[in-house]
């Protein structure tokens, strides 16, 4: 499904990424965990496209998003970064749109889908959320456990393979937890998700996952942890 290939990432003369690899089964729950700095979000950001590497691959879904640390060719960008949605660690809503217009913005404007289509799809998925009564709330009415449902519809509407979440118990009341790992887990089950998480948190990452691997200095290890 995934595959990093010697990922190297420098900001100046501080080397984030020092040759990361990684290999992602399909509907894998795999949990990064590792202190704050360590490069765990970097990484994330390469591997949705946000980020280019300077050297290194990355591979979705059989596909090069970069190869030696090239961007694959313009047209297939696109294609292949649809691929990966990311759950940002403050949600990032578009403040003045509406839960429905936050969900059906990027299938109506980077898919050219329908705006019926989309808001019965987008209508679907709230189901699934369990927020169909929440349709025409914005943003600022929702509390913080509401808004991450929504940034996880947001990143369904596209239908990616892979979802990626920055951290996903770090902007939430700590009782939160396990409503988090239940709802991923159900992500999972339910909708077939290969999934992606990086955290600081430990009891979060053991709730959760299917194989936990360690990311400290730029580097990337096994932790032989699988649930
Ligand atoms: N856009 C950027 N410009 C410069 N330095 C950055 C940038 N993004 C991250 N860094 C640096 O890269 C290092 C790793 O950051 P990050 O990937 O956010 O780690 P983590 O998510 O594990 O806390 C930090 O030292 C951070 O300051
Ligand atoms: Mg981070």
């Amino acid at each position: 499904m995934l595959k990093v290939e010697g990922l190297e990432k420098k900001f100046g003369k501080n080397t984030v990424l020092k040759g990361v690899n990684l290999e992602i089964k399909e509907g894998e729950i795999t949990v990064i965990v590792g202190p704050s700095g360590g490069g765990k979000t970097t990484l994330l950001r390469c591997i949705s496209g946000l980020t280019q590497p300077d050297n290194g691959s990355i591979i979705i879904n059989n596909k090069y998003l970069y190869k030696d640390g090239k961007i694959a060719q313009k047209k297939d960008e696109l294609e292949i970064r649809k691929d990966v949605g990311l759950v940002f660690q403050n949600f990032n809503l578009f403040p003045h749109m509406s839960v429905l217009e936050n969900i059906t913005e990027a299938p109506r404007v980077v898919l050219g889908m329908d705006i019926e289509e989309a808001k019965n799809k987008a209508k679907e998925i709230l189901g699934f959320l369990g927020l169909e009564n929440k349709q025409t709330s914005y943003p600022f009415e929702l509390s913080g456990g509401q808004k991450q449902r929504v940034a996880i519809g947001r990143a369904l509407a596209m239908e990616p393979k892979l979802i990626c979440f920055d951290e996903p118990t770090s902007a939430l009341d700590p009782s939160m937890t396990g409503e988090v790992a239940n709802l991923i887990k159900k992500l999972s089950l339910e909708k077939s998700m290969t999934v992606l998480i990086i955290t600081h948190d430990m009891a979060f990452a053991t709730m959760v996952a299917h194989r936990i691997l360690s990311m400290n200095n730029g580097i990337l290890k096994e932790e032989h942890m699988y649930m």
